[in-house]
Formats: structure tokens, C-alpha cells, sequence
């Protein structure tokens, strides 16, 4: 298992490349289970859980390669409908192949993806969108078994009481192949459902509204195989962005898209940050500033992202007097807390906000991942603690940021990847 070893106070200077969006490429990749024949998806991230979805979907009958960060995915041959427990268990994300499989084949059979390293994540929405298109689902033995109650789904209008990523990713992809009208309420805009909705677009599906909350969907007989370019991963970039604030940095981030993080750009400008950017470049100089409180709530697209709460805390931690911090999307998604607090941050956690009081120096110390987001957390603030901060388990930064310290070394941190026995 692997650990870094952080030797903090290294002020980040230079130029990076953002990385392809994680989260779109794990819905664009089962959209491919929708036609038959060979789709291309570049600017792919070498993460993880790319691998997890690739394995997967060749259990289901893809034949998969993936170089130079460019997956081809072969879906002519399907032989399979069953999405066992061992890749579910990894990646919710999983469940993404539920709606695709149900909609060309009838049928589907996926495990539960079970819980979550913060909090229950449900998934009845996707269930009950399902239902809406006319399947039957059944769950048994910690699996969902669902069937078409006809030959094809039927369109249906889908209201989400709230608006989740991944059940309107679902529903989407089931209602493409459906017969007649689907209209989805209350539809995540996020920039990886947009696209998302682009690729299948390109696959020959009917869909008005995209990057709205309304989805109108006329359901086609088939669908042709499609390639697409990966948009640049916002997380990744608010991160290193969050990463140039916190050591007083400069940096250029290249290949990025400046449009899908414009909350975060504010609020790092709110901090005393100075940002200048166009479509695809992003600079930040915080090297003369005394960064300011900044509260943030997080809320779906174009809000600021539930994935950039645990960043923002650790922010937050190093800038003396009291920010409070409150994610709606998930409510108890404060496992970097505890954490945090080991290297010197006051947060106290009040039902599902953070209320930081920001210290001068955070000390190292040795810290645990717990998750994606809260292990990037704890790499940030280990490079702007004083002297060594070692962050255990960080299986959990690879399942979704690539080689992370190479970039970050790039920029000048002191971070090194060190194979442990320790847990
Ligand atoms: C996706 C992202 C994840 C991000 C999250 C919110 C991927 C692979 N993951 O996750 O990184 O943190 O969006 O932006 O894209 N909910 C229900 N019932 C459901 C589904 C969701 O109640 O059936 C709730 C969730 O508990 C949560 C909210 O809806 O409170 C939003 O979750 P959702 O958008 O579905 O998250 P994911 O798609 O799982």
C-alpha cells in the first residue's frame, strides 16, 4: 500500500496539465453498451476507477484497451447482463450500467452498490426512473434484477425529487433506446451529464434541453457507435488551484475549462486570489496576498461542488478567523475532519457545517484517507503544514486524481510516493 510523505512549505510555482473529468468518463463509458460496434473516448484520466468501469464492462462482453489515454471500447459482442458484486463494491459508479443494459437488452442484473465511506448514498431514484420506463425490479440476495415488462422500455416523464448526477445519468441513457416520449424533471446539469447527453447525441439519440434541468427525449430503435473527447476534470483543477492559494503560490493550469468552475473561481477571488483566465488557461497568483475568510454552502451545478468541500476546509483551516463551511448535497461528508484536526485545524462540526477557525500553521503529522475528496484535503494541507505530514491509504487520491504528486511536483512540493506495509 502506498503513502506521501509531504514536506510542507514548498510555495507552488509553474505550469500543469489538467487531466480528463473522471466523472464523465465513468458515465460516457457504459453509454457504449447502447450500440454495437467500436467507440473512442480520449483525454481519459489514468485513475482507478477508469480501470474498475474497463474491467467491468468486459466482464459484460466489451473488449476494452486503453493507451495514451484513449479508450477504445468494442460492444459488439455482449454477453453478458450481470454487474457482479466485486467491481459494484469498488465504485458506485457501477450502477451507471444498469439503465444502458436494461434499455437494449430487457434486462439487468446489478449488485446493490451498498454503502459509502461517508454516509448512506441511495440509489432508489434510479430505481424508481427505471419503474417509470416500464420495468419490473426485484431486489434479491444484494442484487437489483430488473426486466423490461415489454419488448422495449416505454418513455415516461421522470420528476427527481432531487436532482441527482447519477440517476439522471441513468435515466437518460435508458429512456434513449425507449419507445415514444420521455421528458426528465429536475435533471442534473452538471458538465458531466451535458456531455454525457452530447455523446449520445452523437450515437443518434433524440434529446432537447441538454445542459438544462428539462430533458425531452424521443427514443430511437438503435443507436450507432460514437467517439468523443473527454472534457478537462474541474475537480482536478479547483484542487490545484486551492493547492496555489494555500502555499502562496503562482501557477498556470493548462487545458481546462475555465466555464465549469465559475463558483469556485469567485470564491477563490473572494479569498484575495488573483485569477486570469480564458477557455482552456487558468493562472492564480496568490503570492502577495493575506487570503480572507470565505464561507461556502455547497449545491448542484453551478453551485460550488460537494467534491471541492473537503479542499475548501482544508483551505479555510490556514486563514486566521472563522469560516463555515456547509454541504447540502451530502450531509455528513466530514470524514477529513478528525483528520485536519491532527495537523492543528480548529473545526468543529455542527449538524452539516464545518465551522473553522483558522489557524497560522498546521504541523505535520501522519493522517488517514478515508475518501477521494477528503484524501485531497489532507495532501493540501500537508504541503502547507510546517515539516512532515505522511497521508496513509492513498488508494483512495488514486481512484480519482492521476499521479497527483508528479503534478504537484511539477509545481515545486516536496511529495514523494512511498510503498508502506502500514495501514
Ligand atoms: C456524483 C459524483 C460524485 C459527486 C456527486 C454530487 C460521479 C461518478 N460521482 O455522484 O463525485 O459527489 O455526484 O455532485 O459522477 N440521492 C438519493 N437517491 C438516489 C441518488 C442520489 O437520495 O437514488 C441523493 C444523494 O444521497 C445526494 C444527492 O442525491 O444527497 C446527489 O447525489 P448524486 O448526484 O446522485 O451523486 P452521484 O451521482 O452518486
Amino acid at each position: 500500500m502506498d503513502k506521501f510523505v509531504i514536506k510542507g512549505g514548498k510555495v507552488l510555482k509553474g505550469t500543469v496539465e489538467v487531466s480528463g473529468a473522471k466523472n464523465s468518463v465513468l458515465a460516457l463509458m457504459p453509454a457504449v453498451l447502447l450500440n454495437n460496434g467500436k467507440n473512442i473516448i480520449t483525454n481519459t484520466p489514468e485513475v482507478n476507477d477508469i480501470y474498475t468501469m474497463m474491467k467491468l464492462l468486459k466482464q459484460l462482453g466489451v473488449e476494452a484497451t486503453f493507451d495514451n489515454h484513449t479508450l477504445t471500447l468494442d460492444s459488439t459482442n455482449i454477453m453478458s447482463q450481470t454487474a457482479p458484486y466485486e467491481h459494484v463494491k469498488k465504485m458506485r459508479a457501477s450502477v451507471y450500467v444498469l439503465g444502458p443494459l436494461l434499455a437494449k437488452y430487457g434486462k439487468a442484473k446489478v449488485s446493490m452498490p451498498g454503502g459509502c465511506a461517508w454516509g448512506p448514498r441511495p440509489i432508489d431514484l434510479h430505481l424508481k426512473a427505471m419503474e417509470k420506463l416500464g420495468a419490473v425490479i426485484e431486489l434479491d440476495g444484494g442484487y437489483i434484477i430488473a426486466k423490461s415488462r415489454r419488448k422495449n422500455l416505454v418513455g415516461a416523464r421522470i420528476n427527481f425529487d432531487i436532482s441527482s448526477v447519477g440517476a439522471t445519468g441513468n435515466a437518460l441513457m435508458a429512456a434513449v433506446l425507449a419507445k415514444g416520449e420521455s421528458i426528465i424533471t429536475n435533471a442534473a446539469a452538471e458538465p458531466e451529464i451535458t456531455q454525457l447527453a452530447e455523446y449520445l447525441i452523437s450515437m443518434g439519440a433524440k434529446i432537447e434541453g441538454v445542459g438544462s434541468n428539462i430533458l425531452e427525449i424521443q427514443g430511437v430503435d438503435e443507436l450507432k457507435p460514437a467517439d468523443i473527447e473527454n472534457i478537462p476534470d474541474r475537480i482536478e483543477a479547483g484542487t490545484l488551484l486551492i493547492a496555489a492559494a494555500m502555499t502562496k503560490g503562482k501557477i498556470k493550469l493548462t487545458k481546462v475549462n475555465s466555464k465549469h468552475l465559475n463558483l469556485v473561481i469567485q470564491k477563490l477571488e473572494d479569498s484575495g486570489a488573483k485569477l486570469r483566465y480564458n477557455n482552456k488557461i487558468m493562472e492564480i497568483d496568490a503570492s502577495r496576498i493575506k487570503p480572507k475568510n470565505v464561507d461556502v454552502t455547497t449545491s448542484i451545478y453551478p453551485g460550488f461542488p460537494t467534491d471541492m468541500q473537503a479542499q475548501w476546509t482544508a483551505f479555510m483551516s490556514v486563514v486566521p478567523g472563522s469560516s463555515t463551511i456547509t454541504d447540502t448535497i451530502y450531509l455528513d461528508r466530514f470524514k477529513h475532519i478528525p483528520e485536519l484536526t491532527r495537523l492543528g485545524a480548529d473545526i468543529e462540526i455542527l449538524r452539516n457545517s464545518a465551522i473553522v477557525k483558522g489557524v497560522e500553521m498546521l504541523k505535520g503529522a501522519t493522517v488517514m484517507s478515508t475518501d477521494l475528496r477528503a484524501s485531497a484535503s489532507l495532501v493540501l494541507a500537508g504541503l502547507a503544514a510546517k515539516g512532515t505530514t505522511e497521508v496513509l491509504r492513498i488508494y483512495h487520491i488514486d481512484r480519482g486524481y492521476q499521479r497527483i504528486e508528479e503534478k504537484l511536483q511539477a509545481l515545486g512540493a516536496d511529495i514523494k510516493r512511498v510503498n508502506t506495509k502500514e495501514f
